[in-house]
């Protein structure tokens, strides 16, 4: 087998997790949430990094963290919505690992953003009427990166054993 771990990619709120941890159960595999390794190795919340020390430092954390995941046992990484766009971190996956981007529209992350609870300190400060227009240009400067991976699928709705089919072929 080629890979032994697939990197779950895409925009905050686009499902990264949840698609990550039923791929995880598919394959018998471990899963990995990128933002709770940085959080337990700092041993502070995402926020938390993000007001005491800096976007900055986040990145660096981000991309240790990435970098220091075991990929010699089976794994499907969740990454965090800016992973891909920084450092070197979008070469490291497509070399050492599988690609999934779980594409969706603005106005589907909108929607899904408005709904989370989860606390995102990029938006937090951004009003419900400004959160469009935000997506949408981050989602522009992202696709960039988003769009190098080895596979592209539909977020909404997502069919995990379509995903399986396409991921079994690459693997
Ligand atoms: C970020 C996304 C977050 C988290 C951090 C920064 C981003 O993860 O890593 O708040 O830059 O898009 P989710 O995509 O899981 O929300």
């Amino acid at each position: 087998m080629r890979s032994r771990i697939i990197y779950v990619i895409g925009f905050m709120g686009s499902g990264k997790s949840t698609a990550g941890k039923r791929l995880a159960a598919s394959l018998g595999w471990e899963f990995i949430d990128l933002d709770r390794v940085i959080e337990e190795k700092a041993g502070k919340k995402i926020p938390q990094i993000f007001l005491q020390d800096g976007e900055v430092a986040f990145r660096k954390a981000e991309s240790e963290a990435l970098k220091g995941i075991n990929r010699q046992n089976g794994a499907v990484v969740a990454t965090g919505g800016g992973t891909p766009c920084h450092d070197d971190n979008m070469d490291f996956m497509l070399e050492h690992g599988l690609t999934v981007y779980l594409k969706m529209t603005p106005d589907q992350l909108t929607h899904r953003l408005l709904e989370s609870s989860t606390a995102r300190p990029l938006i937090q400060n951004i009003t419900d009427e400004d959160l469009p227009a935000f997506i949408g240009k981050a989602l522009m400067t992202r696709e960039s990166f988003y769009n190098r991976a080895e596979i592209i699928i539909q977020g909404i709705n997502l069919d995990i054993n379509r995903l399986l089919t396409v991921l079994k072929e690459k693997m």
